[in-house]
């Protein structure tokens, strides 16, 4: 039985309510683990969406409320290309906000796109997860994650059966919908383990999307985003009101 109890959904009026809302968790979420154990790892969202929290964390009053240099920041999947091409999930956060913060350049942890096959790029990136957490299992203080309206999140695809049911932390992925079609991901095995995960989720067209998740048939398959059911942490739904409106 799966810790359902603590799946929470927040909705809001518009995306910068949510950004706002979502930036004020990262800020408190980072203090209650850098209190707790020393250091806040995250795992980041790609997409549009998250882009405004980002924004907000490297401005005031935010930026002066965390505890940069221990922070550590990863990545819930990026795109297979270089780190300077315009699609690098990587480039968008150090635009957003990595570039304007003192994170000390080792807590940034990116996954590797260049000089080596994305089989080998995914093991490489569960080897510094493993190293990270050891000797405790990989756990995240948190993963951000988006949610396609084909039912995707992170790099997680309908229809993509072995990365679905992956039983390595980080998988490559061929063949994905959304450019670009190669891509490295972290598994539900890891983003199940997390201590919170939040969804950023805004837009009429995700509304379809997000009913389906939260209350329809399951089927992985189709709607792999059902896959993030929390072993053991807290899993909230930040949503706007255009894409919640299907929500029962
Ligand atoms: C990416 C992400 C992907 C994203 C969703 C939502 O490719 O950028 O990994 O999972 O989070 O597709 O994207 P939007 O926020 O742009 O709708």
């Amino acid at each position: 039985m799966k810790n359902n109890v603590k799946n929470q959904q927040r909705v809001f009026l518009d995306p910068a309510a949510l950004s706002v809302a979502a930036a004020d968790r990262f800020v408190q979420l980072a203090r209650q683990a850098v209190a707790a154990h020393g250091r806040f790892s995250v795992a980041l969202a790609g997409g549009s969406t998250p882009q405004k929290m980002y924004r907000l964390l490297a401005q005031s009053p935010r930026q002066e409320q965390i505890d940069w240099p221990n922070v550590h920041i990863f990545w819930g999947d990026e795109r297979f290309v270089a780190p300077n091409d315009p699609d690098s999930l990587w480039r968008m956060a150090r635009e957003t906000f990595l570039d304007e913060v003192p994170l000390p350049a080792a807590n940034i942890h990116p996954m590797a796109t260049v000089g080596l096959t994305p089989a080998a790029a995914a093991a490489q990136y569960a080897g510094t997860l493993a190293r990270f957490f050891a000797p405790g299992p990989i756990r995240f203080d948190l993963i951000l994650l988006g949610l396609g309206n084909d039912g995707h999140t992170a790099s997680i695809f309908p229809g993509q059966t072995a990365v679905i049911t992956s039983p390595e932390p980080v998988a490559p992925v061929t063949d994905a919908p959304k450019p670009p079609p190669i891509r490295l991901t972290l598994t539900f095995g890891v983003i199940n383990q997390a201590a919170n995960v939040i969804f950023l989720v805004t837009g009429e067209e995700k509304a379809a999307a997000v009913a389906q998740v939260l209350s329809g048939e399951r089927d992985l398959s189709q709607w792999p985003a059902q896959g993030v059911q929390l072993e053991n942490g807290r899993l909230l739904w930040l949503l706007d009101q255009a894409a919640a409106w299907h929500v029962a």
